[in-house]
């Protein structure tokens, strides 16, 4: 079993910083294999937003996976956003843009969905889900979690327009064996199949630090997966620190994601 922090829109600049202590004492609590953030780690991509993040990802214990979201591009400085987008990204969370991490169990990596030439909206390209399948056919017997900022689906009806390029990363993520995806940008938690990919489990998590919130509080997810299983627990932050709200369980039948009963944790 692979246990993975799962956090997401950090959002410095735009952050609660009395939730910045509790939130790393919960990722230390967990214990986890890996910890992943999916995106929106600065608010407004300047340089000192990205100070902040990386004094941040400096104190995460354990192995860190990174991808860029669309708050990461820089906001005020269009020269920049299109000759060196991710400039100040590398500085705070390292020169990798699409990471990959294993152990014996779990294959995970991560890609960047952020667009320059757009201020929300999420792209994968060709090259990118091309890239996709040659890194998961390396993961031999290992379950395969993939990264990245943007949903490939909205879980409840939404009047931002989908990512481009989602149903056909569905489609290639199918055919790659690959068993969950891990995305946030809609700052509101949910895990279930994608509609469109009933073999692959959609695991969002809500935001962990902004102070956009949207009808939750600040939180992050727990997942615990193995070869047939997956268990997510949403923490969210309460008066005593992060803590586990629900139980989200899900078992994987005929390539198919089954939901199972969920329980207040
Ligand atoms: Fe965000
Ligand atoms: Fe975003």
């Amino acid at each position: 079993m692979t246990r993975i922090v799962h956090l997401s829109d950090l959002h410095f600049g735009a952050h609660e910083p009395d939730l910045i202590d509790p939130l790393l004492a919960a990722v230390e609590a967990a214990r986890a294999d890996l910890i992943v953030v999916s995106g929106d780690l600065a608010h407004r991509g300047t340089p000192g937003q990205f100070r902040l993040a990386k004094a941040f990802l400096d104190r995460v214990p354990g192995p860190l996976l990174c991808v860029p979201g669309n708050h990461d591009l820089p906001h005020w400085n269009p020269l920049l956003r299109v000759f060196g987008p991710y400039r100040r990204y590398h500085r705070a969370a390292g020169p990798e843009m699409a990471p990959v991490w294993q152990n014996a169990d779990t294959l995970a990596a991560g890609i960047n969905t952020a667009d320059r030439w757009q201020w929300k909206r999420g792209y994968v390209s060709d090259a990118q889900r091309a890239k996709l399948s040659e890194t998961f056919a390396t993961a031999e017997d290992r379950s395969r979690v993939l990264v990245m900022h943007h949903p490939l689906e909205h879980a409840a009806l939404s009047v931002d327009p989908l990512m481009h390029g989602a149903k056909d990363t569905l489609a290639t993520l199918t055919e790659a064996g690959v068993q969950v995806v891990l995305s946030g940008h809609v700052h509101v938690s949910y895990s279930g199949p994608f509609r469109d990919a009933p073999g692959v489990l959609f695991v969002q998590a809500g935001t962990a630090l902004s102070t956009r919130r949207r009808g939750e509080a600040n939180g992050f997810s727990l997942l615990d997966l193995s070869a047939d299983h997956a268990q997510v627990t949403i923490h969210r932050a309460g008066r005593t620190g992060f803590e586990p709200v629900v139980v989200d369980d899900f078992q994987r039948h005929d390539g198919a994601w089954q939901r199972l009963p969920s329980w207040a944790a």
